[in-house]
């Protein structure tokens, strides 16, 4: 296969000068994550511990097969939200080994104000719920919860896609085979009891777990009676009396042993459908991707240089290489497999986008996944692209993209503005996995753009009403919607609030994609039915 060619000179000041911008963004990646990873104030973690429990991380240590990674959905969820409580939105949601086999864990963590359910955490806990039914992962919660976060009702209770959603999905799934098993590691109240009620098989533990629709205390104020946690809804209770436990452990370490025994009979482990060729490290060296990306947004960046760090052995058999030439289009192997890159290098155009529609027919054909690298400022605009009739051409892409029923991957590695971050495979279009790099930023368009739109609004207003503004005052008003379109648009703004699913180092991209593409290929091929493509 053809080995990409890399035309760059590492030594130049600019390149230094962009490395050390990125060496910076990936220490802050690393502050944020150390942050989530710790959990609750130190209180309440040492609270945790005082009672004999495991703290959150470790009980999925311990539950996890020696060695095996864990792929971790949406880490950064609620940064910076709700006063800056809630590390990681008060769950902890990712996909690594059981017993052999690969599981969606979701725990809650109680050192976050009980580990209750904020709007966030639901849309977390949702979103990981989606990638397990997607992959067909069976799902282990592993549940200490007060449930519903109250002041943040609205967040929480009446829409799809928040806490009801959660039972929902737990029942359809199970409806589907998708194994749901919960373990209750401490007290979990009305939601919090539902999860593992709804559950297939629900551990729980002796004198740590206990479920109630309503605690004690609310039992008291609702009829006056008078009774303990454990009676009202300890292990002893549930696993002897009521029924809704069928395991009692006796502290967390046994808990999870159960808990990998009943994922070890689970039934046979799906096999991997495609040929996983030998991974082959890339021939240039994928640190020099911290160079290639200028510190300066607007200075855009050579992306068949990105690709060919990223690939196996950097060979990449491209597809219409001449023509459409503001996006690359090819197949190459990351970590031995196989995969359709579609990558952005300028603004869309006609050609670009008839050339992405027919590589998206050619990925479904042959059961080859798609990776979408955005970097792009949108569609061309004006009257000789209109008259070439972007539209169509435009809405043709959007229509393979959207009908292509292969493995999905969204990678933000720059820009990804309008609706170049739609058709680049946005959330709206169920990847089955979004990822940004640190620098990777998204909006309806650019700081400069929207604040260039709104100022020509106010002109036509002023102009309306015949009164003008000063230049200064032009400048006050626009400043403030530029910073407003930059803090939207930064890679951790969509992490916080779960619209992608990981901010992901460049470095750790090939690895993060071999996981992902393993667990899609360990499914049935699903054919595609495209929608009408306009001609
Ligand atoms: N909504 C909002 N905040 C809640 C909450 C809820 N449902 N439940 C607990 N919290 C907060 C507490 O106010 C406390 O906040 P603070 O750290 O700022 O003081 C924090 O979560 C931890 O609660 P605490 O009671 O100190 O911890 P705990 O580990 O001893 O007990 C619970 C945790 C969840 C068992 C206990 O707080 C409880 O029973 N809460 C009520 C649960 C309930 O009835 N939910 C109904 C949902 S419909």
């Amino acid at each position: 296969m053809p080995v990409l060619k890399s035309d760059i000179s590492i030594g130049s000041d600019e390149y230094r000068r962009n490395r050390e911008v990125y060496d910076e963004r990936i220490a802050d990646l690393h502050r944020r994550r150390a942050a989530a990873v710790l959990g609750g104030p130190e209180r309440a973690r040492r609270l945790h511990k005082e009672r004999k429990q495991l703290l959150p991380r470790e009980r999925i240590a311990a539950l996890l097969d020696p060695g095996s990674p864990f792929l971790e959905f949406c880490q950064l969820a609620g940064e910076d939200m709700y006063d800056g409580v809630p590390p990681g939105g008060s769950i902890i949601t990712g996909v690594g080994m059981v017993s052999g086999r690969p599981c969606m864990v979701i725990a809650n963590d109680a050192t976050v104000k009980g580990g209750t359910y904020y709007g966030i955490t639901c849309k977390k806990h949702v979103r990981a719920q989606r990638f397990a039914w997607q992959h067909r992962l069976p799902c282990i919660t592993l549940v200490q919860s007060g449930g519903a976060n109250l002041p943040d009702q609205p967040n929480i209770f009446p829409d799809d896609g928040q806490f009801g959603s959660i039972f929902y999905n737990q029942i359809r799934m199970s409806g589907e085979g998708i194994a749901q098993i919960a373990v209750v590691h401490g007290p979990s109240t009305a939601g919090g009891a539902y999860i593992p009620a709804l559950c297939d098989e629900t551990v729980i533990v002796r004198n740590q777990g206990a479920m109630f629709l309503g605690g004690p205390q609310l039992v008291y104020a609702a009829t006056k009676e008078e009774v303990g946690i454990e009676e009202l809804g300890g292990g002893e209770m549930h696993s002897r009396i009521s029924g809704v436990t069928d395991h009692l452990a006796e502290n967390d370490s046994h808990a999870i042993a159960i808990t990998r025994d009943i994922v070890a009979n689970l039934g046979e482990i799906p096999v991997q459908r495609w040929d996983v060729a030998e991974p082959c490290a890339p021939r240039y060296d994928p640190a020099d991707i911290y160079g290639l990306i200028s510190a300066d947004p607007r200075v855009p960046t050579n992306n068949r240089e990105i690709v060919a760090r990223l690939v196996d052995n950097s060979e990449f058999h491209e597809f219409k290489a001449l023509y459409g030439d503001t996006l690359i289009t090819g197949f190459a192997r990351i970590m031995g497999f196989e995969v359709g890159i579609l990558c952005n290098n300028g603004v869309l155009f006609s050609e670009s986008a008839l050339k992405a529609t027919h590589f998206i027919d050619l990925c479904c054909k042959r059961d080859i996944p798609l990776l979408f690298m955005a970097d792009v400022t949108g569609f061309m605009v004006g009257r000789t692209a209109e008259e070439g009739g972007i539209a169509k051409n435009g809405a043709k892409m959007i229509t393979a993209m959207a009908s292509a029923n292969v493995p999905k991957y969204t990678l933000i590695i720059g820009n990804s503005y309008g609706a170049g971050y739609l058709s680049m495979c946005g959330r709206a279009f169920k990847p089955n996995a979004m990822m940004m790099w640190p620098n990777g930023r998204s909006a309806i368009m650019g700081p400069d753009q929207a604040a260039n739109t709104l100022a020509m609004v106010k002109d036509e207003a002023h102009k309306r009403e015949g009164t003008s503004w000063t230049d200064n005052e032009r400048e006050a008003y626009r400043a403030p919607v530029r910073k407003q379109f930059e803090d939207f648009a930064s890679a951790y703004n969509f992490a916080r609030n779960t619209w992608c699913d990981m901010v992901i180092d460049p470095l750790e991209t090939r690895q993060v994609m071999a996981l992902l593409l393993d667990l899609a290929g360990r499914l049935p091929a699903q054919p595609t039915q495209f929608g009408v493509l306009r001609m």
